[in-house]
């Protein structure tokens, strides 16, 4: 085992030397194919590099772009960062249904943002934590001002104070809950600093609480730190359109079968997890690619997609569908904590380039952008689960995968797409075809 102590202090170079040296059986050519792959650009380059600790090199996802969202009257042009090859291809073909459908409409329902500070309190009558905290509340807003008056002449700030007896669940626990309203930014860097004075400013008051008895004038915070659950900052999107309207020249279902069938689809997701899993997952593959692509925090917003999910008790579907007097309706409730500003939003060459794109929206915008493709993801899969398939469209979209796994020519690419326009795509197909081109085995 090979262990190093201040590998972080190396330089770049040295930092590769040391893993081709003690990983990679001193493979030189490990070197220049990382080396590859930096930007010859340096002062980008040095910003990625200063982006986390040990970079080495980049890595690239392809960024690729969804035309034509109609969303609430304007149009957008959506980018994506994912490496899934359908993804971008089903938003895309979502958008063209629904824009000649009214396009989507989005409804910004709430935007708060949580965090605790979890600490023990050993006294044994909890009205006197009560007591102590109405009185200690505004000082633990007061002496706040220093970090939160920029975010109130932005419109934010603490929104509430809460204390919550938690020692049902766990002996002696408490709960100090603030909620935040943060505009624009997503906001953990300002609740985290936030909370952190909070207890500080309560290990302090405490001490010359007299109301309470002098052994139970101390707390023990045991952490300050946001919820990357944000069940109040929630964003709608959705879509609808007579039933009769739901179909396309080419289909082979009546709008009336295919909105029964979706219907069920989305039915089968809300009462069951294993299918609630992938179906979510599907709209996640939206979601994802638009918050990765505008620089903000897909693990939080993942996180908080999936326990709201199951908030029920059950895992269960975040998109829902209805056909009432003639509509069809489909809609996406989803928490999404977003920035549009701090973070990477003004730093990443891609991302501020993503939101000169969208317009520069503010961060409101950018959950109804982001949310639209959700919904849009899920109504491409769904389309496609009741009709055709999945691996229809899905094997169409990796067939350049394998080719460039085989490593196809340009020449033998456009000879083997041309001909699964008209058969179907499955790995062994690919390989048969492609091998019978360069007249390695017989057609049959
Ligand atoms: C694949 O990445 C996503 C789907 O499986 C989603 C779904 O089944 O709804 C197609």
């Amino acid at each position: 085992m090979t262990v190093i102590k201040g590998f972080s202090k190396l330089s770049k170079e040295a930092k590769i030397e040391w893993i081709v040296a003690n990983y990679l059986n001193g493979d030189e050519q490990a070197i220049s194919f990382l080396k590859s792959y930096w930007h010859p650009d340096a002062p980008t380059q040095k910003l990625h590099d200063e982006f986390i600790e040990n970079t080495i090199t980049n890595f690239y996802l392809p960024f690729g772009i969804a035309p034509n969202f109609l969303i609430d009257n304007k149009m957008y042009c959506v980018p994506m960062a994912i490496e899934e090859s359908s993804v971008v291809a089903a938003a895309a073909k979502s958008a063209n249904f629904w824009l000649n459908r009214g396009g989507f409409r989005t409804q910004i329902i709430s935007t708060e943002k949580i965090g605790h500070v979890h600490f023990i309190w050993k006294g044994e009558n909890p009205t006197d934590l009560f007591n102590f905290f109405e009185s200690v509340k505004p000082t633990l807003i007061a002496n706040t001002n220093h970090i939160t008056k920029n975010m109130q002449q932005r419109g934010g700030g603490i929104l509430n104070l809460e204390l919550i007896n938690q020692t049902d669940k766990e002996p002696h626990y408490y709960q100090l809950k603030a909620t935040f309203e943060t505009c624009d930014s997503m906001g953990a860097n300002f609740i985290n600093s936030v909370l952190e004075e909070f207890s500080k400013i309560l290990k302090e008051e405490i001490v010359h609480a007299i109301d309470l008895k002098e052994e139970n004038r101390n707390i023990e915070v045991i952490m300050c730190i946001l919820s990357n659950y944000t069940p109040n900052c929630i964003v709608r999107a959705e879509v609808s359109a007579p039933v009769s309207e739901m179909t396309e020249s080419g289909d082979d279902m009546t709008g009336e079968y295919f909105t029964e069938k979706f219907c069920r689809a989305v039915r089968i997701a809300e009462i069951e997890p294993y299918r609630a899993t992938t179906h979510n997952k599907g709209i996640m593959n939206g979601i994802d690619s638009v918050v990765l692509a505008t620089g903000n925090d897909f693990r939080a917003v993942e996180a908080s997609a999936h326990t709201y999910a199951s908030r029920s008790g059950s895992y269960s579907s975040l998109t829902h569908a209805e056909v009432k007097d003639g509509i069809f309706r489909f809609w996406l409730d989803i928490p999404l904590a977003l920035g549009t500003v701090g973070g990477l939003t003004n730093l990443h060459p891609m991302v501020k380039f993503a939101y000169r794109m969208l317009g520069n929206p503010n961060a409101q915008e950018l959950m109804r952008i982001t949310a639209v493709v959700g919904l849009a993801q899920n109504f491409s899969a769904l389309r496609s689960l009741v009709t055709s398939g999945i691996q229809k469209g899905h094997m169409k979209m990796h067939l350049l995968n394998i080719l460039n796994q085989l490593e196809a020519t340009e020449e033998e690419k456009v000879k083997i797409v041309e001909h699964f326009k008209h058969n179907i795509v499955s790995y062994s197909a690919v390989v048969n075809i492609f091998k019978t081109i360069r007249g390695e085995v017989k057609s049959c």
